[in-house]
């Protein structure tokens, strides 16, 4: 397994993100690296992470499976509808207990201030991001999945190969990976400091919920996503 790229052990089974979460590495931006590289490079125990790898491992069921096994059409639907529509929905709702926050416990926590700033540019970004992949990627990759089906020439595009756009949206979330890093930092991993209410600890808990929903999103699009619509592609050539 040590050989293997962190995306491809979390595309197989989704329970070890937890572990790699535990380990702070890195599994949707630096998902193609493989396990030995990230092990050497932060200095970690190999058979300690290895050991907890075929626990979750040999747990049972694993949904990333399914997804791993749509066609790409159906991948992009449930991307789509299950993490774009979080992003829209819950964005407005973090922003506006941040207001709430800063107002209440602004004084004694000048950090909440930075929160508030850094999530709404964050959350700026990732809408037009959302709007990118829905406007040109998504539409082009379900060109290229429906002409594929019908034995027809691959699709032309502006953008020449899709490995372009792909590129674009790998480079925007390597960046959403960093903000959400500051995040964590800010907010001392998610933690309500003692003083803090039942909005700062809910405000908290929605911050970490939306961590974990983006870096699932990312995963999906960098390492099951994107290498498919690649390879699909590829056998035009
Ligand atoms: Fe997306
Ligand atoms: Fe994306």
């Amino acid at each position: 397994m040590i050989d293997r790229s962190i995306g491809e052990i979390v595309t197989e089974n989704f329970k070890t993100a937890r572990v790699f979460g535990k380990y702070k590495i890195d599994f949707c931006c630096g998902g193609k690296k493989t396990l030995e590289e990230v092990i050497s490079e932060k200095n970690l125990n190999a058979a300690e992470i290895l050991s907890e790898l075929e626990l979750v491992q040999n747990a049972a069921g694993s949904d990333y499976q399914v997804l791993d096994q749509m066609n790409l059409s159906d991948l992009i639907t449930y991307i789509t509808d299950q993490h774009h529509a979080y992003i829209r929905n819950q964005g407005p709702i973090i922003t506006a207990r941040l207001e709430k926050l800063v107002r209440v416990h602004g004084a004694n926590h000048p950090e909440l201030m930075e929160i508030q700033n850094l999530f709404a540019t964050h959350y700026g970004a990732l809408i037009q991001h959302l709007m990118k992949e829905e406007l040109i990627l998504f539409p082009y990759i379900k060109a290229m999945a429906g002409n594929f089906a019908d034995n027809a020439p691959k699709p032309s595009a502006m953008f020449g190969s899709v490995k372009n756009p792909i590129g674009m949206m790998e480079v925007e979330h390597v960046e959403v990976g960093r903000e959400l890093e500051e995040l964590r930092r800010l907010t001392n991993e998610f933690q309500c400091p003692p003083d803090g209410c039942t909005t700062y600890r809910t405000t908290y808990d929605e911050l970490h919920a939306w961590e974990i929903d983006i870096h699932t999103h990312v995963h999906l699009e960098n390492n099951i996503l994107h290498p498919k619509a690649t390879a699909l592609e590829a056998s035009w050539n």
